[in-house]
């Protein structure tokens, strides 16, 4: 087998500790499956950088993925997704997948008045990805973005469910909530969001339907490796390195954040110069 066949990891990246919610995904649906995880905790955010400086990064992971042997690769970063991934399917061998796209498929699927908002980083909103992806699909929609930075940091210090938090996304959300939006379906388009989704769901109201893209990811995730018959076939012992954990500073941190949303024994995570790849 060589070294990239079936019984090698899954690559997954993010700009922290964010893609943990799709790895989470990933481990509920191809347990089966290793993973190699990298976040970027040195440069975090993403959300407020250039389009040139997040495929630099994202360029420089994927080289550090793929010295790991990795089978395939998830962007587990929308922001990263929609400013690098078209340019990176062009400048490697193996499988790679955003979260984007997945996202707004559900999206498209899901709405009945085809009123569809986004909530992400201002990245991905200035992006416009979201909007011409759900296009794509379903022609007349309408969709409206609203970039939220501050729910990066409150989800960062674990203020998940907070007053403080609720009126930032009282805030955030009455470009939603407004009755002439009247928005059916609410893409949680970053990350970090599905941490908060209660608050969120609450607030946005019931007749709203929220959208986490990692389950979709990790779906055709599963479908793309049996597609490329990628899917790993040996039972995996005490022995295999499951699940590893690498970032860029500060190890410790985002072991305890790993640690509070990913119930699998204790995960440690090791410290690279990503600037070397
Ligand atoms: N993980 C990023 C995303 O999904 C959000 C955090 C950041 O700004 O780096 O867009």
């Amino acid at each position: 087998m060589e070294k990239t066949g079936k019984n090698a990891p899954i690559g997954v990246f993010d700009s922290g500790v964010g893609g943990l919610t799709v790895v989470r995904e990933i481990m509920r649906q191809i347990p089966n499956e290793k993973i190699v995880y990298f976040g970027d905790t040195a440069r975090v955010p993403y959300g407020s950088k250039s389009k040139d400086t997040i495929t630099r990064f994202s360029r420089q992971i994927v080289h550090f993925l793929e010295s790991q042997d990795v089978k395939a690769i998830v962007i587990a970063c929308n922001t990263a997704s929609a400013y690098a991934l078209e340019q990176i399917e062009k400048e490697i061998d193996i499988p790679i997948i955003g979260v984007v796209k997945p996202g707004a498929k559900v999206a498209a699927e899901t709405t009945k008045n085809g009123k569809i908002g986004v909530i992400a980083t201002e990245g991905t909103i200035s992006s416009g990805i979201y909007s011409s992806y759900i296009k794509e699909i379903k022609k007349d929609a309408t969709v409206i973005g609203k970039a939220c930075p501050l729910f990066v940091p409150l989800v960062e210090e674990g203020l998940w469910e907070d007053p403080v938090t609720d009126e930032i996304a009282r805030r955030y959300l009455t470009e939603f909530t407004q009755q002439d939006k009247d928005i059916d379906t609410l893409i949680l388009g970053c990350t970090h969001y599905p941490l908060i989704r209660s608050t969120l769901g609450r607030i946005a109201g019931e007749k709203v339907t929220l959208v986490n893209p990692a389950y979709e990811t990790a779906r055709e995730l599963k479908e793309l490796l049996e597609q490329k018959d990628l899917l790993n076939d040996r039972e995996l012992g005490l022995g295999d390195n499951r699940y590893q954990f690498f970032v860029s500073d500060k190890a410790d941190k985002f072991q305890n954040f790993a640690n509070s949303i990913i119930k699998y024994g204790i995960l440690s995570a090791k410290v690279i110069n990503i600037e070397e790849y």
